[in-house]
């Protein structure tokens, strides 16, 4: 493939002068080609085999995908997998009540018959990968447009996927990458019977709650334990007593000699979506429209829900899943709009863009493919842009943060499910969506919701206009006499979808009767006749002139791979594994302050907060301090908690090892700083790290604090540093 070659000659042109190293989300399989040579001058000892190989065992067999989002490790031969407390987070919660509060107090399985299962949560390795872009490609020409070459790639995919044989247990998937010009197939195998080994009280495993998120020098032992369980054969089977410790075909060793600054780090796992490629049109949307929305969406929601929470214990704990869950991007959106505002982001987009134009300008074959490109992307922003406002409000507001409405869109696309494919349709849709209410109803107060729901309604009357409002909205907002309080006691007093009780005997009766009674409800009416406008007004719209984005994304992509020969360009993130690597180091985030890039439990201890819902710190850990009982995990006496470093990490890769020189666990990535979360849109090697647990933390959290040593003894605990 010509594009390969052109990676490939980059790479080599790079070495020369060596890329800001920190950069880069890469694919395991072609490590030995763009980065091995750059990895090992950074003081890597290992080669590419060792972390990707099909014919070994490498690091690779002990990275997992966690439940399809996060990621996890397996440490140790009895498939124990560690990930971090926030992605286990909705488990832990699932098991805990205010008699058995595993939230507040941690959770520890002092054997293996006390660890607890979790229906539904999955955990898939990678077999292997594959470049397919040839076969995925061919018969695809440049002039072809748009819906055509994607009905040839299609065809292709269908022809891959009848030809490819897969072992009993592997699955199959095919990603397109660089926007589309080039495709990679993945062979996975998923467990299903993982089960929670072990994890800290919040104190400790979210110890700073949401002030301190996405925010250095951070404090926090995030991390949770679980374990892989596999039928007699080490095969992924549905849970049962039977079932037995994964045996895996790698563990990762564990480093207890610990990081100093300008180490070489790798972190391994599955980023989600990142967006490196964006014209700077895209990125002034997102700074001066589109965050400013969600933001302010989000902070109202915020404060009602925060208010209840803090006032009752049983709420909090209802909640706080769901609020960690809409906090987080709330900060993460700030974060990243200050950061591209403080490292002049969009200047130097425009700046690389009038150098590409340039470029592209001075060759006439170029110049007839690629000239218009960005202005084309001007355009195309200008357009979509009322549309894309419009959408992100629909989305934060209609299914996200009024929960009923967010029922009430599950509900209508299974009245819809029967009225195109009758009770068959109905039946397999409210299998799945029964199960899924009856989750979510267990945490639900409806007197909180209709406050939500007064509030949100409002802004987007306000801000999205009247154009986008159903009638019946205007009609009900109306009779409420233009009060959206009255408006939302209105809808919730009258609704039967706010009542978990009844919507469970609801889905009892028969599917005709079921139906017929939801298109009565007006809660139903109302959220309907909002998807309806919705639909018609906004996303058909959205959908069409995105598409059009996407393919000018492609191409620009293209261009820049050729017109850049001497740049390595890496594919933007799309939750297939990849590698990142760096160094420890410590950033500059303002005039005269530097941050060092390790924190103490010291540090812990300034920020303890007795009886604070974010800063207090358990009792025995408050012990171990004074004593400084530290065992074998200190460093020069103090005990290490969080790291940084210069790997290019985004959500997903939450969970991710951090590994050392040699492929030995030292840390467990969790966050970002927030001066560098614009790192997903803008890279920036000054001010972007990534936030580690230290490994030495978790082990001496599971062997002093929790007692757990039987834990440590499966693991394989190492001294690479002090070499005889
Ligand atoms: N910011 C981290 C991530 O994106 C941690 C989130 C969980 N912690 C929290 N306090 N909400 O996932
Ligand atoms: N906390 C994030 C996650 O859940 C990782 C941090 C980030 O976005 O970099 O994946």
């Amino acid at each position: 493939m010509k594009l390969i070659k052109a990676l490939l000659l980059s790479a080599l042109v790079l070495f020369a002068n060596l890329a800001i190293a920190g950069e880069g989300m890469w694919l395991p399989l072609l490590l030995k080609a763009l980065n091995e040579a750059e990895m090992q001058s950074m003081g890597m000892k290992m080669t590419a085999e060792d972390i990707y190989s099909v014919n070994k065992g490498s690091l690779k067999d002990a990275i997992v995908h966690f439940n399809g989002g996060c990621t996890s490790e397996i440490i140790s031969n009895q498939g124990l997998l560690l990930t971090n407390h926030h992605c286990g987070y909705g488990q832990i919660q699932s098991h805990s009540s205010l008699e058995n509060n595993y939230l507040k107090n941690g959770f520890w399985a002092m054997s293996q018959a006390e660890e607890l299962a979790n229906p539904n949560l999955s955990a898939t390795f990678i077999v292997r990968i594959e470049d397919i872009s040839k076969k995925i490609l061919s018969g695809v020409t440049d002039d072809m447009a748009t819906k055509d070459r994607q009905s040839v790639i299609d065809k292709n995919i269908e022809a891959l996927k009848a030809s490819t044989k897969l072992a009993k247990h592997e699955e199959m998937s095919i990603k397109p990458f660089y926007k589309g010009n080039q495709y990679f197939m993945f062979v996975t195998m998923t467990y299903r019977d993982v089960r929670l080994v072990g994890a800290p009280p919040e104190s400790i495993g979210k110890f700073g709650s949401d002030t301190d998120n996405w925010v250095w020098p951070r404090h926090t032992g995030d991390f949770a334990l679980f374990r892989i369980y596999a039928g007699k054969d080490n095969m992924p089977a549905d849970y049962s007593e039977d079932n037995v410790p994964y045996k895996p075909k790698h563990s990762l060793p564990i480093s207890l000699d610990g990081v100093a600054e300008d180490d070489f780090t790798l972190v391994f796992g599955f980023p989600g979506r990142t967006n490196q490629y964006l014209p700077s049109f895209a990125v002034e949307q997102i700074v001066d429209v589109l965050n400013p929305a969600k933001i302010g969406i989000r902070d109202r929601a915020l404060k009602i829900v925060d208010a209840e929470m803090r006032a009752d214990e049983e709420v909090r704990i209802q909640y706080a899943s769901k609020f960690a869950r809409i906090a987080n991007y709330w900060k993460k959106w700030i974060g990243e709009s200050q950061g591209l505002k403080s490292t002049k982001g969009i200047a130097k987009k425009k700046a690389f863009e009038k150098d590409f134009l340039k470029k592209v300008k001075n060759d006439r074959m170029a110049s007839g493919k690629y000239g218009n490109i960005l202005s084309d992307f001007e355009k195309l922003y200008k357009e979509i842009e009322p549309y894309a406002h419009a959408r992100d409000y629909y989305s934060e507001v209609f299914s996200r943060n009024i929960e009923l409405l967010q029922v009430t869109s599950y509900l209508n696309r299974l009245v819809k499910l029967y009225e195109e494919n009758g009770e068959e349709g109905y039946n397999s849709f409210k299998g799945r969506l029964a199960p899924f209410l009856q989750r979510l109803y267990k945490n639900y107060r409806p007197s909180i919701d209709q406050k939500v729901f007064a509030a949100l309604t409002e802004m987007y009357a306000k801000d999205v206009g009247d154009a986008y409002l159903s009638d019946m909205f205007k009609k009900e907002l109306a009779s409420a006499g233009n009060d959206y309080s009255k408006l939302a006691s209105s809808i919730y007093g009258n609704t039967m979808i706010t009542n978990g009780r009844k919507m469970m005997s609801l889905f009892e009766e028969a599917p005709a009767d079921a139906v017929k009674k939801l298109k009565e409800d007006p809660a139903f009416l109302f959220g309907k006749s909002m998807a309806d406008v919705y639909n018609e007004k906004v996303s058909k719209k959205y959908n069409e002139l995105n598409t059009e984005i996407s393919d000018l994304q492609r191409q620009y992509m293209k261009a820049l791979i050729e017109i850049f020969p001497d740049e390595r360009f890496y594919p933007d993130a799309n939750s297939t594994m990849r590698v990142t690597y760096g160094k420890v180091n410590g950033y500059e985030p303002k005039d005269a302050v530097y941050y060092q890039p390790v924190t103490y439990l010291s540090g812990v201890m300034q920020k303890y907060v007795p009886g604070d819902y974010e800063f207090d710190v358990p009792k025995k850990l408050l012990e171990l301090y004074d004593k400084k009982d530290y065992g074998q995990y200190a460093d020069n006496g103090k005990m290490p908690v969080c790291f940084i470093g210069s790997n290019h990490t985004t959500g997903g890769n939450s969970g991710s090892p951090a590994i050392d020189a040699h492929g030995n666990l030292i840390g467990l990535n969790f966050d970002r700083v927030w001066e560098g979360t614009m790192s997903d849109i803008n890279y920036d090697a000054s001010i972007c790290r990534n936030i580690m647990v230290d490994a030495r933390y978790i082990l001496f959290i599971i062997d002093k604090y929790a007692g757990a040593g039987h834990l440590i003894k499966e693991m394989n605990l190492v001294h690479p540093k002090k070499k005889k």
